[in-house]
């Protein structure tokens, strides 16, 4: 983020109440003595995402359980593997057997383009979040995730067309891109089970991913109610 574009950040109220929330969040599970603190403290190094969107990405997996709703969890936008490994916990603590779909190219953002309203912010992103493969999937080893994910590395605009994950529970959009959500959206939003969860993690924050979301629904003829998060997250259940 240059300095203008932080500026401008730091003057919205709703980005200010955001990072007061999620930091008085991150003390609270700092030593909070729950299952959710001691799986947030182990993530932690390994994810970007605020507090505020893990504990509603925990809840989801938590919910789909509870409410038995069919289907596997899926995340585009994996980085260093640290929400992903978080849903996978939540999965383990539950006892529940269903198994995660992890996609990334596992090296960094691709470019955005002219589909993305702020390219003229977001081009300086091209190469960020890199998560090697190889550390991420240490990580689920040493969390004992390893047999339950499949790792699909590359584009999701090819991977998505070939990889057959059936029906889904929990979808975990966090690809930055205009195209990186659309393409996701296209390929996944029919696999989501009804009850299913969808959390799109940069709605508030790239412009993009917002047009994405509400340039999908309009194609579709639907208004789902988005729960607000925090400032960049917002999450719905499919109809
Ligand atoms: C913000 S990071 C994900 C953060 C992560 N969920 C966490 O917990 O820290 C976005 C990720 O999306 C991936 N990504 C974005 N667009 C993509 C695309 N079209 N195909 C594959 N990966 C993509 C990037 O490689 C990057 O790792």
């Amino acid at each position: 983020m240059n300095a203008s574009e932080a500026l401008s950040r730091i003057r919205e109220p709703a980005f200010l109440a955001s990072g007061v929330m999620n930091s008085l969040l991150h003390v609270i599970d700092t030593i909070a003595p729950t299952d959710y603190g001691r799986a947030y403290r182990q993530v932690r190094p390994y994810t970007m995402s605020s507090n505020a969107r893990l504990r509603a990405l925990n809840a989801a997996v938590e919910q789909v359980v509870q409410r038995q709703v069919p289907g596997d969890i899926v995340e585009c936008g994996t980085a260093r593997g640290g929400s992903a490994a978080l849903m996978g916990m939540a999965l383990q603590r539950a006892g529940d057997p269903r198994r995660m779909w992890v996609f990334d190219t596992f090296e960094g953002m691709p470019e955005a383009n002219s589909n993305d309203p702020d390219y003229e912010h977001a081009r300086h992103y091209t190469g960020t979040c890199r998560g090697e493969l190889a550390e991420v999937s240490s990580l689920f080893g040493r969390l004992g995730l390893l047999d339950r994910t499949h790792f699909v590395q590359g584009l999701f605009q090819d991977t998505l067309p070939r990889t057959p994950t059936g029906p889904i529970s929990v979808l975990h959009l966090d690809g930055d891109w205009y195209d990186s959500v659309m393409v996701c959206l296209e390929h996944l939003y029919d696999h989501v089970s009804p009850g299913g969860m969808i959390q799109i993690d940069d709605y508030g924050y790239w412009a993009g991913a917002r047009k994405a979301v509400e340039d999908f629904f309009r194609q579709r003829g639907i208004a789902p109610s988005l729960r607000y998060i925090d400032y960049s997250g917002r999450q719905f259940s499919k109809p």
